[in-house]
């Protein structure tokens, strides 16, 4: 099985993805725009091959990739990393590889073709238009009302997305996002906000999940003070997340997805309806994929490959835990990491809980949260009872200060 993986380096967790099909025992070709001797070690150890490819133009990659393989043929072509997946697309049209196609990938990367798919299969989606001008903005919002959200059409990691209240604060948000071709204009949902995760096979759900984010992604993106929390429930038919594996089952459904990772984000009403937010067809970021990892004891990375290149997931998937994963930002205005206050106590509490802990220890540079997402901690609790994992990772919230100065 030869599986040409683009972007074996970068982002962070992309080595792990390689290693992963490496593992299940594909022949791993890498491509890159990295040098080869700049791969992370764990990217390098584990390819058969690798390709230094510039991905600025799409047609003169797919021709410099066909010229690498001379005539080596290739099963798969893979990507977790939602930036090049158009291009994953494009390589799969190019040597007749199975998997997403451009218009499959159309729909899991543009928030306005998404929610028409899911809504056109009756399921509930924000009401929602796209926007190239101020003009077709204002009408948009006429049309879906206040509160609303502006944001890129192809965003992420909450960039560029604001919650507007009224005609001013929509006007001031269209000004700050004169630079992006085009937005999508939602209401906005007022309740919990929450993923529903699955790693498919030929439309199978092979893994499911649901996390839940504390707080919303968008006030973490702008507030520096926040730790946030990202829940992973033992339990997902329980009444809090129950609606969202629902509406996922339809989601999935109405977009025909066939294999590998999806990610999903939806909210959840006062009322407990579940309501689309976006999905990806491909895996969450920000540590997530460890976290349920954590959670549901096993290894997803290889669990992917697995079904990615044969159809199936071996490992045994029943939940285990509650698992909370906790990022901190360092407190305080100087420049490193003096003290990591509340930790001693915290360990001697609920250390035999803690699944990992990885802090910026003292005399480092603090991290540029906007940049690092795990900011200058990461750690995962976890614990069978619901209530006692969220007493315990709340208390990692509150009583653990990543101090700078
Ligand atoms: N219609 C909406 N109602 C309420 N909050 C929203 C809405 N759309 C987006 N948000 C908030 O903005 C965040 C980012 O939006 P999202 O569509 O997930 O884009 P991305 O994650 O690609 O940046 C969401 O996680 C959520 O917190
Ligand atoms: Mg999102």
């Amino acid at each position: 099985m030869n599986v040409v993986f683009l972007s074996p380096g970068f982002p962070a967790e992309m080595p792990l993805f390689a290693r992963g099909l490496a593992q299940v025992g594909a022949k791993v070709l890498g491509v890159g725009d990295q040098p080869a001797a700049a791969l992370p070690p764990e990217a390098r150890e584990v390819l058969s091959d690798y390709l230094q490819c510039s991905f600025s133009d799409e047609n003169a990659a797919v021709e410099q990739v066909r010229a690498w393989l001379r005539g080596r043929s290739v099963d798969r072509v893979e990507c977790s990393w939602e930036r090049l997946m158009y291009l994953a697309a494009r390589l799969r049209h190019a040597f007749g590889v199975p998997g997403m196609t451009m218009e499959q990938t159309a729909i899991v990367r543009d928030k306005e073709r998404m929610k028409q798919a899911v809504e056109a299969a009756g399921l509930r989606v924000p009401r929602h238009g796209r926007a190239q001008s101020r003009q077709e903005a204002w009408s948009v919002v006429e049309r879906t009302g206040f509160p609303a959200i502006l944001k890129p059409i192809d965003g992420a990691g909450s960039q560029n997305t604001f919650r507007c209240d009224d005609a001013a604060q929509f006007e001031a948000a269209l000004e700050r996002t004169r630079h992006v071709d085009e937005i999508s204009v939602e209401e906005y949902v007022e309740g919990e906000e929450l993923t529903y995760d699955t790693v498919c096979a030929g439309g199978r759900i092979l893994f499911e999940n649901v996390s839940w984010y504390k707080p919303k992604p968008m006030i973490l993106a702008q507030n520096e003070w926040i730790s946030m929390q990202n829940i992973v429930l033992r339990d997902i038919h329980a009444e809090l997340p129950r609606p969202g594996v629902e509406l996922g089952h339809g989601v999935l459904r109405a977009l025909g997805f066939e294999t590998g990772f999806t990610h999903m984000e939806w909210f959840r009403t006062a009322s407990g309806e579940a309501v689309f937010g976006e999905i990806g067809g491909r895996p969450p970021g920000a540590r997530l994929v460890h976290a349920m990892n954590y959670g549901y004891d096993l290894d997803l990375f290889t669990g992917w490959a697995e079904a990615v290149c044969y159809g199936r997931l071996s490992q045994d998937t029943t939940p285990k835990y509650n698992a909370s994963m906790i990022f901190k930002r360092a407190q305080g205005h100087g420049p490193r990491v003096v003290e990591h206050r509340g930790l001693r106590e915290l360990m001697q509490r609920y250390g035999e809980h803690v699944a990992t802990i990885e802090l910026t220890p003292v005399g480092e540079p603090k991290r540029d949260w906007r940049k690092v997402v795990v900011g200058d901690g990461w750690i995962v609790v976890r614990h069978p009872d619901l209530a006692y994992t969220l007493q315990m990772s709340d208390a990692f919230v509150n009583d653990l200060l990543v101090v700078a100065g």
